[in-house]
Protein backbone atom coordinates (compact mmCIF):
# COMPACT_ATOMS: atom_id res chain seq x y z
CA UNK A 1 0.00 0.00 0.00
CA UNK A 2 2.45 2.45 -0.83
CA UNK A 3 1.05 4.91 -3.46
CA UNK A 4 -0.93 7.74 -1.88
CA UNK A 5 -4.03 6.78 -4.31
CA UNK A 6 -4.23 3.77 -3.04
CA UNK A 7 -4.39 4.50 0.75
CA UNK A 8 -7.41 7.53 -0.11
CA UNK A 9 -8.86 4.89 -1.69
CA UNK A 10 -8.75 2.47 1.26
CA UNK A 11 -8.96 5.38 3.79
CA UNK A 12 -12.60 5.95 1.64
CA UNK A 13 -14.12 2.55 1.72
CA UNK A 14 -13.21 2.22 5.37
CA UNK A 15 -15.16 5.21 6.32
CA UNK A 16 -17.95 3.93 4.40
CA UNK A 17 -17.91 0.94 5.82
CA UNK A 18 -17.55 2.01 9.14
CA UNK A 19 -19.89 5.31 9.36
CA UNK A 20 -23.48 3.52 9.16
CA UNK A 21 -22.07 0.73 11.64
CA UNK A 22 -21.26 3.78 14.17
CA UNK A 23 -24.67 5.99 13.60
CA UNK A 24 -26.35 2.65 14.81
CA UNK A 25 -24.14 1.80 17.61
CA UNK A 26 -24.78 2.98 20.93
CA UNK A 27 -22.60 5.70 21.47
CA UNK A 28 -19.18 5.76 23.73
CA UNK A 29 -19.31 7.75 26.69
CA UNK A 30 -16.40 9.06 29.01
CA UNK A 31 -16.33 7.70 32.10
CA UNK A 32 -17.50 10.96 33.43
CA UNK A 33 -20.70 10.94 31.29
CA UNK A 34 -21.38 7.23 32.40
CA UNK A 35 -21.18 8.70 36.04
CA UNK A 36 -23.38 11.61 36.20
CA UNK A 37 -25.83 9.38 34.48
CA UNK A 38 -25.78 6.78 36.83
CA UNK A 39 -25.78 8.91 40.40
CA UNK A 40 -28.01 12.35 38.91
CA UNK A 41 -30.29 11.09 36.23
CA UNK A 42 -31.06 7.44 36.85
CA UNK A 43 -32.07 7.67 40.40
CA UNK A 44 -34.38 10.65 39.68
CA UNK A 45 -36.00 8.69 37.17
CA UNK A 46 -36.86 5.45 39.25
CA UNK A 47 -37.80 7.36 42.18
CA UNK A 48 -40.11 9.92 40.73
CA UNK A 49 -40.92 8.97 37.04
CA UNK A 50 -40.83 5.13 37.11
CA UNK A 51 -43.62 4.77 38.69
CA UNK A 52 -45.81 5.94 35.47
CA UNK A 53 -43.00 5.98 32.61
CA UNK A 54 -41.54 2.24 32.35
CA UNK A 55 -42.29 -0.87 31.47
CA UNK A 56 -43.40 -1.69 35.14
CA UNK A 57 -45.73 0.85 35.26
CA UNK A 58 -49.16 -0.28 35.69
CA UNK A 59 -50.38 1.93 33.18
CA UNK A 60 -47.48 3.80 30.63
CA UNK A 61 -48.63 7.63 31.31
CA UNK A 62 -48.02 9.68 27.87
CA UNK A 63 -46.59 6.98 25.76
CA UNK A 64 -43.51 7.52 27.50
CA UNK A 65 -41.04 5.04 28.53
CA UNK A 66 -37.88 6.42 30.63
CA UNK A 67 -36.59 2.81 31.87
CA UNK A 68 -34.67 2.41 28.67
CA UNK A 69 -32.54 4.56 26.50
CA UNK A 70 -34.83 4.04 23.51
CA UNK A 71 -37.53 5.27 25.68
CA UNK A 72 -35.99 8.56 26.36
CA UNK A 73 -34.87 8.99 22.51
CA UNK A 74 -38.19 8.36 21.26
CA UNK A 75 -40.11 10.22 23.50
CA UNK A 76 -43.86 9.96 23.94
CA UNK A 77 -47.29 10.90 22.29
CA UNK A 78 -46.10 13.92 21.52
CA UNK A 79 -42.65 12.98 20.37
CA UNK A 80 -39.24 13.70 21.58
CA UNK A 81 -39.10 14.92 25.08
CA UNK A 82 -35.19 15.51 24.80
CA UNK A 83 -33.30 17.59 22.66
CA UNK A 84 -29.83 16.90 22.87
CA UNK A 85 -27.90 20.47 24.09
CA UNK A 86 -31.08 22.30 24.33
CA UNK A 87 -32.73 22.12 27.35
CA UNK A 88 -35.07 25.29 26.78
CA UNK A 89 -37.04 22.92 23.58
CA UNK A 90 -37.02 19.74 25.65
CA UNK A 91 -40.41 18.78 26.85
CA UNK A 92 -39.16 16.84 29.80
CA UNK A 93 -37.41 19.75 31.17
CA UNK A 94 -40.32 21.82 30.71
CA UNK A 95 -42.46 19.49 33.01
CA UNK A 96 -40.16 19.30 35.07
CA UNK A 97 -39.54 23.31 35.62
CA UNK A 98 -43.58 22.85 36.54
CA UNK A 99 -44.14 26.27 34.16
CA UNK A 100 -46.34 25.34 31.99
CA UNK A 101 -49.29 24.49 33.59
CA UNK A 102 -50.40 21.88 31.17
CA UNK A 103 -47.28 19.62 31.73
CA UNK A 104 -45.98 19.69 35.40
CA UNK A 105 -43.72 16.25 36.11
CA UNK A 106 -44.28 14.45 38.33
CA UNK A 107 -47.48 15.44 38.83
CA UNK A 108 -49.92 16.56 41.55
CA UNK A 109 -47.57 19.31 42.99
CA UNK A 110 -44.55 16.59 43.64
CA UNK A 111 -42.20 19.54 41.90
CA UNK A 112 -38.85 18.16 42.05
CA UNK A 113 -35.84 20.05 43.93
CA UNK A 114 -34.74 22.93 42.19
CA UNK A 115 -30.75 21.14 42.31
CA UNK A 116 -32.54 18.03 40.58
CA UNK A 117 -33.84 19.89 37.80
CA UNK A 118 -30.81 21.87 37.24
CA UNK A 119 -28.76 17.79 36.92
CA UNK A 120 -31.65 17.13 34.55
CA UNK A 121 -31.12 20.47 32.65
CA UNK A 122 -27.22 19.63 32.64
CA UNK A 123 -27.56 15.82 31.35
CA UNK A 124 -29.98 17.57 28.75
CA UNK A 125 -27.26 20.20 28.18
CA UNK A 126 -24.37 17.37 27.99
CA UNK A 127 -26.13 16.11 25.11
CA UNK A 128 -28.25 13.41 27.63
CA UNK A 129 -25.85 10.84 27.69
CA UNK A 130 -27.54 7.76 28.51
CA UNK A 131 -25.05 4.39 29.19
CA UNK A 132 -28.56 2.06 29.31
CA UNK A 133 -28.09 -0.72 26.73
CA UNK A 134 -31.01 -2.85 27.38
CA UNK A 135 -34.21 -2.16 30.00
CA UNK A 136 -36.95 -3.68 30.98
CA UNK A 137 -39.03 -2.20 28.04
CA UNK A 138 -37.03 -4.24 25.75
CA UNK A 139 -37.52 -7.27 27.87
CA UNK A 140 -41.25 -6.03 27.52
CA UNK A 141 -42.01 -5.72 24.09
CA UNK A 142 -39.64 -8.81 22.74
CA UNK A 143 -40.42 -12.21 23.47
CA UNK A 144 -38.29 -14.65 21.84
CA UNK A 145 -39.97 -18.04 20.71
CA UNK A 146 -38.05 -20.61 22.78
CA UNK A 147 -39.78 -23.33 20.81
CA UNK A 148 -38.52 -22.17 17.41
CA UNK A 149 -35.11 -21.29 18.67
CA UNK A 150 -34.96 -24.78 19.52
CA UNK A 151 -35.26 -25.91 16.01
CA UNK A 152 -32.78 -24.56 14.90
CA UNK A 153 -29.45 -27.24 13.90
CA UNK A 154 -26.87 -25.65 16.39
CA UNK A 155 -29.29 -26.57 19.43
CA UNK A 156 -29.98 -30.09 18.18
CA UNK A 157 -28.38 -32.88 20.07
CA UNK A 158 -25.09 -34.33 17.92
CA UNK A 159 -26.22 -38.02 16.48
CA UNK A 160 -24.69 -40.19 13.58
CA UNK A 161 -25.64 -39.89 10.48
CA UNK A 162 -26.27 -43.34 8.83
CA UNK A 163 -24.24 -43.44 5.58
CA UNK A 164 -25.71 -45.66 3.31
CA UNK A 165 -24.40 -49.06 2.31
CA UNK A 166 -22.55 -49.84 -0.42
CA UNK A 167 -22.88 -53.09 -2.58
CA UNK A 168 -18.95 -54.12 -2.68
CA UNK A 169 -19.52 -56.37 -5.38
CA UNK A 170 -20.84 -53.24 -7.48
CA UNK A 171 -17.47 -51.71 -7.10
CA UNK A 172 -15.46 -54.88 -7.51
CA UNK A 173 -17.15 -55.36 -10.73
CA UNK A 174 -16.43 -51.91 -12.27
CA UNK A 175 -12.76 -52.06 -11.58
CA UNK A 176 -12.73 -55.75 -13.35
CA UNK A 177 -14.62 -54.45 -16.66
CA UNK A 178 -11.98 -51.29 -16.97
CA UNK A 179 -8.93 -53.81 -16.49
CA UNK A 180 -7.19 -53.73 -20.04
CA UNK A 181 -6.99 -57.11 -21.31
CA UNK A 182 -8.67 -58.83 -18.40
CA UNK A 183 -6.17 -60.75 -16.93
CA UNK A 184 -6.79 -60.10 -13.11
CA UNK A 185 -8.64 -62.75 -11.05
CA UNK A 186 -11.99 -61.74 -9.48
CA UNK A 187 -10.97 -63.41 -6.55
CA UNK A 188 -7.97 -61.29 -5.60
CA UNK A 189 -9.82 -57.81 -6.76
CA UNK A 190 -12.66 -58.46 -4.73
CA UNK A 191 -10.20 -58.75 -1.83
CA UNK A 192 -8.14 -56.34 -2.51
CA UNK A 193 -10.40 -53.97 -2.97
CA UNK A 194 -12.87 -54.64 0.38
CA UNK A 195 -9.59 -54.51 2.57
C1 LIG B 1 -48.24 9.63 38.62
C2 LIG B 1 -47.87 9.39 37.27
C3 LIG B 1 -46.72 10.16 36.67
C4 LIG B 1 -45.45 10.33 37.16
C5 LIG B 1 -44.90 9.88 38.49
C6 LIG B 1 -44.73 11.04 36.13
N1 LIG B 1 -45.52 11.27 35.05
FE1 LIG B 1 -44.98 12.12 33.31
N2 LIG B 1 -46.86 11.86 32.57
C7 LIG B 1 -47.93 11.36 33.27
C8 LIG B 1 -49.13 11.47 32.47
C9 LIG B 1 -50.53 11.05 32.88
C10 LIG B 1 -48.73 12.04 31.24
C11 LIG B 1 -49.61 12.36 30.03
C12 LIG B 1 -49.77 13.81 29.87
C13 LIG B 1 -50.69 14.37 30.93
O1 LIG B 1 -51.79 13.86 31.06
O2 LIG B 1 -50.30 15.34 31.60
C14 LIG B 1 -47.31 12.28 31.35
C15 LIG B 1 -46.57 12.85 30.35
C16 LIG B 1 -45.24 13.18 30.47
C17 LIG B 1 -44.47 13.84 29.44
C18 LIG B 1 -44.99 14.27 28.09
C19 LIG B 1 -44.97 13.12 27.12
C20 LIG B 1 -45.58 13.47 25.81
O3 LIG B 1 -45.02 13.12 24.76
O4 LIG B 1 -46.66 14.08 25.81
C21 LIG B 1 -43.21 14.02 29.91
C22 LIG B 1 -42.04 14.65 29.20
C23 LIG B 1 -43.18 13.44 31.24
N3 LIG B 1 -44.42 12.93 31.53
C24 LIG B 1 -42.07 13.41 32.04
C25 LIG B 1 -42.06 12.89 33.33
C26 LIG B 1 -40.88 12.88 34.15
C27 LIG B 1 -39.49 13.35 33.73
C28 LIG B 1 -41.25 12.30 35.33
C29 LIG B 1 -40.40 12.11 36.53
C30 LIG B 1 -39.63 13.24 37.00
C31 LIG B 1 -42.65 11.99 35.23
N4 LIG B 1 -43.12 12.35 33.99
C32 LIG B 1 -43.41 11.40 36.25
C33 LIG B 1 -47.88 10.81 34.50
C34 LIG B 1 -46.76 10.76 35.34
Amino acid sequence: MKSPQLLLLATVLGLAGFIPTARAAVPILTAAESEFFESKIRPVFVENCYKCHSAGAEKIKGGLLLDTREGVLKGGNTGPVIVPGNPDKSLLITAVRYKDKDLQMPPSDKKLPDNVIADLEQWVRMGAPDPRTEGASAKATYAADIEKAKKHWAYKPVVKPSVPEISRSVISRSVISNQPGGTVTTDSLITDSTQ
